[in-house]
């Protein structure tokens, strides 16, 4: 009998399970104190695996030279993020709507802010940040940079309540805080705007590239070859059908599978979005942002399987919703996106059970799920049981 099967086993790990629950039900609720490795974790050396040092993905790259990431400033950077300090009333930190097991996204439609509101939107991953080709932020796009994002949530009267003197106060007066930033930013001050690098850091250290596809990619010899021989003739069949037929890749493109701006796919005919507040984009791009027009961030697909519900209103539940729509469901409108219209109708490309199943079998290819148990990401808020229990 396999040792796994044994009541006795079985009854230790129940026991351990409901702890380790237990310890990250409490560690949210109050403000704790981290626990850090004597010696940082690499964030800093960590690099891309072959086939994605690529320019066609590090000239995406969006890190400043002003804030270069360091071993020190993501740790840092960790810590917030992981901090219910960083909320009005010590009840939510980023994690709470951005979960690790989750590849850094929410699985509620629509997230709790600190006061118990639902968010205008349905969260979003973050594991690919750093080489985000879109450059834009947010579902309609209105952050430029992280450094300038990191800072809305903690001040978002739903997510987080702060000010950010209140913020810079309060991260003052907690013990641990000005050792981070010395070993972050060379002195003990503590200011905005390195609360905002350090999660900068922390946010673009996490890059999912560990997963199945990526495996098969870089076995391969020829850079963009296909078939991968490292992927079923399901998986591959889905490859066709994303390049092909699917217009998949024309907005999810490159290796990243990430789009080049804000877009319309087809949701809605009529657009009832709120929030945004019809911003217009600062370049003048056709896409503009906001209430109206339909067009949202053209997410990367990298890690999708964990991070469902999808859209940014999380309407659909699962991936094969997600197919269904591009299968049947897409919707004209004035800014439906022209890769999926043709003349006045949108395109329905109809595909058979196989075909549905072929396009999600392949996105399960992009899941990376190291990144969902990697220490150098976890709250460090919850302490691990003692070694050999
Ligand atoms: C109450 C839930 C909540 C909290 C707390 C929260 N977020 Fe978010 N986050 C969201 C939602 C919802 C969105 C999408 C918002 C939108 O598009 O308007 C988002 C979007 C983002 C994005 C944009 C990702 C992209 O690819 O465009 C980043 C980065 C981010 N959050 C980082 C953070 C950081 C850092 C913190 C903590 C300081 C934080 N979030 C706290 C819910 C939350
Ligand atoms: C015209 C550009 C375009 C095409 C073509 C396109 N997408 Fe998208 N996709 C988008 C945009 C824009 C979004 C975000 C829309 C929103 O949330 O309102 C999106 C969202 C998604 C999401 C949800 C991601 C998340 O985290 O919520 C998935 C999955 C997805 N697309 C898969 C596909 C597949 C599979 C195909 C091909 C069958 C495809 N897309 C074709 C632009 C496109």
């Amino acid at each position: 009998m396999p040792i796994a099967s044994t009541p006795r086993f079985r009854l230790a790990s129940l026991a351990l399970v409901s702890v380790v629950t237990l310890g990250a039900s409490f560690a949210t609720r109050m403000a704790g104190t981290p626990v850090l490795p004597e010696t940082p974790y690499d964030y800093a050396s960590a690099e891309l695996p072959l086939h994605l040092q690529h320019s066609s993905v590090l000239r995406w790259d969006n890190t400043p030279d002003d804030n270069p990431i360091t071993d020190a400033g993501a740790t840092l950077g960790r810590v917030l993020f992981y901090d219910v300090r960083l909320s009005q009333n010590e009840t939510v930190s980023c994690a709470s709507c951005h979960r690790q097991e989750h590849g850094f996204s929410d699985p509620r439609p629509l997230s709790i802010g600190f006061e118990g509101e639902p968010t205008d939107r349905n969260s979003m991953a973050l594991s690919f940040a750093r080489y985000d080709r879109t450059r834009r932020f947010f579902w309609d796009g209105r952050a430029r940079t992280l450094e300038a994002l990191t800072l809305e949530p903690i001040q978002d009267p739903v997510e987080m309540g702060m000010t950010l003197d209140a913020l810079e106060a309060r991260l003052e007066a907690t013990a641990f805080y000005p050792g981070l930033f010395a070993d972050a930013f060379g002195t003990p001050e503590v200011t905005s705007d390195r609360v905002a690098k350090a999660l900068s850091q922390f946010i673009r250290s996490i890059v999912a590239s560990n997963s199945r596809y990526d495996a098969a990619r870089e076995a391969e010899e020829e850079l963009f070859g296909r078939p991968l021989a490292g992927l079923t003739e399901q998986e591959n069949r889905g490859i066709e059908l994303f390049f092909g037929e699917g217009r998949c890749e024309q907005c999810h493109s490159g290796d990243m599978f990430v789009g080049n701006g804000l877009l319309n796919n087809g949701l809605d005919s009529t657009f009832t979005d709120l929030g945004g507040g019809g911003r217009r984009d600062p370049l003048g791009l056709k896409t503009v942002t906001g209430r109206g027009r339909g067009a949202f961030k053209t997410v990367s697909l990298r890690n999708v399987e964990l991070t469902a519900p999808y859209m940014h209103d999380g309407r659909f539940a699962t991936l094969e919703e997600v197919v269904d729509h591009y299968s049947t469901g897409v919707r004209i409108s004035p800014t439906l996106d022209p890769r999926l219209r043709r003349g006045g109708r949108p395109i329905r490309p109809s595909f058979t059970d196989d075909e549905r199943a072929a396009l999600v079998a392949f996105l399960r290819t992009l899941t990376d799920t190291t990144l969902t148990t990697d220490p150098r990401w976890s709250d460090p808020f919850v302490s691990r049981a003692p070694a050999g229990q």
